[in-house]
């Protein structure tokens, strides 16, 4: 039984943790417990000598849970840069077994699992170790969150070929206008292109400072559905 989404973006700052918050909210109203992981997030910013991660906590208050921010986040970083790199910079070292048993014990605790990755699925989060292998061992169908405009067909198409090439289960693209940016030539052709091209369904478009997810959600529902009957 599917357990959970991995959302993955085309880029960082396309919108993975807006997404991610709108879904856990829109699963909580339609009663589904649901909990929330950041593995790893860079960039935190510290406060009263602790480093505070956005994300993480944007993630737990969308879910409403009361987990352990230990568990919800296992890694957090000053550096603004890619998980591995910045555990290099700040002398730590990250174990993907450690965040594989923070998920564990999470699933056990709630229905569903929301995992957000740090920038895009190529990005390294460990030595020798990519989000794309911290997604397949997590085993949960990934969200794809990209761009509406110019330069989104590519960044999608190279993120739906790299799942690929680990045979794994794509939930759908979600194009998300982060920006709130014109509606060109480029927005509106886009996503076309790209379900001819991949084979991908997009299954939702979220507007600048929309929270219309409810519908997103159901598309999520059937879309997991039948990936889980494929399987
Ligand atoms: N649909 C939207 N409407 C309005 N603002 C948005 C929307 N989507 C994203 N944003 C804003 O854009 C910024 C980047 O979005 P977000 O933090 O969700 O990206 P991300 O992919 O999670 O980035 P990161 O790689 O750092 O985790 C945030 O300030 C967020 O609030
Ligand atoms: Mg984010």
């Amino acid at each position: 039984m599917i357990k959970g989404l991995f959302i993955t973006g085309t880029d960082t700052g396309v919108g993975k943790t807006y997404v991610a918050a709108g879904i856990a909210k829109a699963l909580r109203s339609a009663k589904i417990d649901v909990g929330v992981m950041k593995p790893v997030e860079t960039g935190c910013r510290p406060r009263s000598g602790k480093l505070i991660p956005r994300d993480a906590e944007a993630l737990i208050r969308a879910a409403a849970v009361r987990d352990p921010l230990s568990l919800v986040n296992p890694y957090r970083f000053q550096a603004p840069v890619a998980p591995s790199v910045a555990a290099q910079i700040e002398r730590k070292t990250i174990n993907p077994g450690k965040i594989l048993r923070s998920f564990k014990t999470l699933s056990q605790r709630h229905r569903f699992m929301i995992v957000e990755g740090a920038g895009g699925i190529m990005v390294p989060l460990a030595q020798g170790y990519l989000f794309l292998d911290l997604a397949e061992a997590l085993g949960l169908p990934v969200l794809i969150v990209a761009r509406p405009g110019l330069g989104t067909i590519n960044h999608t198409l190279l993120t739906i070929d790299a799942l690929r090439s680990r045979r794994m289960m794509i939930a759908g693209i979600v194009i998300n206008d982060g920006q709130g940016g014109q509606q060109g030539l480029a927005e509106a052709t886009s996503p076309a292109v790209i379900e001819e091209l991949s084979g991908v369904p997009i299954i939702g478009t979220i507007g600048h400072r929309s929270r219309a997810f409810g519908e997103l959600v159901e598309h999520l529902k059937i879309q997991v559905n039948r990936l889980k009957v494929e399987d």
